[in-house]
């Protein structure tokens, strides 16, 4: 499937409850031929106006970093959640949501195959590298050959972050977050190398 089509399916997904309360599922946003994809954790407010992820304070920040490390968002990743749906209230979704809602991120992979997949905080880990905690894998990296129990037809490298919302509050994460992120060239240089 396409990236447009895949993203028309989920903008007029109707699978969870979710969506009832939110304006609009979000498919994600950013360059799908680029070798990085960033995985969040679910849309909130701003991102559910805007119908884009990442564009409340956490995602100013997160894109802030970024463009520090030379990244645009239009030219050098594609960034999404593992939930489309703003949860009511910012709630954290529930495994139930994550079940149905990650198979389209399984599909995103699976159609964008990234060489890097940057998880932002818990969810998204725990999603791609189940159990591991976040405290010891945090800037570490992970090669998976298999997502919830389903083989990946590549073997992509999981680059383990925290959610950029606990910076908002803690300027020392957003030194953690900008130092485990400044791997990011060296690491797709590589890749680039060795899966060629
Ligand atoms: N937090 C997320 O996890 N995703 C967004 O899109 C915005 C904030």
């Amino acid at each position: 499937m396409s990236q447009p089509d895949l993203e028309t399916r989920i903008r007029t997904c109707r699978q969870c409850p979710l969506v009832e309360t939110c304006r609009m599922p979000v498919p994600g946003q950013g360059n799908f031929s680029a070798s990085i994809l960033f995985v969040g954790e679910a849309p909130g407010k701003q991102e559910d106006e805007q119908n884009a992820p990442f564009v409340g304070r956490s995602g100013q920040l997160l894109t802030s970093i970024l463009e520090e490390l030379g990244y645009l968002r239009e030219r050098d990743y594609y960034i999404t959640n593992i939930v489309k749906c703003r949860p009511p209230n910012n709630r954290d979704p529930n495994g139930e949501e994550i079940a149905i809602c990650s198979a389209y991120l399984v599909e995103q992979i699976e159609t964008m195959r990234p060489s890097v997949i940057v998880t932002l905080g818990r969810f998204s880990f725990q999603f791609l590298v189940p159990g591991r905690g976040m405290t010891e894998s945090r800037g570490r990296c992970f090669r998976i050959h298999a997502v919830a129990g389903r083989s990946l037809s590549f073997a992509p490298v999981v680059l383990a972050c925290y959610h950029p919302a606990v910076a908002l509050y803690d300027p020392k994460k957003r030194g953690i977050i900008t130092d485990d992120l400044s791997i990011l060239p060296s690491l797709v240089q590589q890749l680039s190398v060795s899966d060629s």
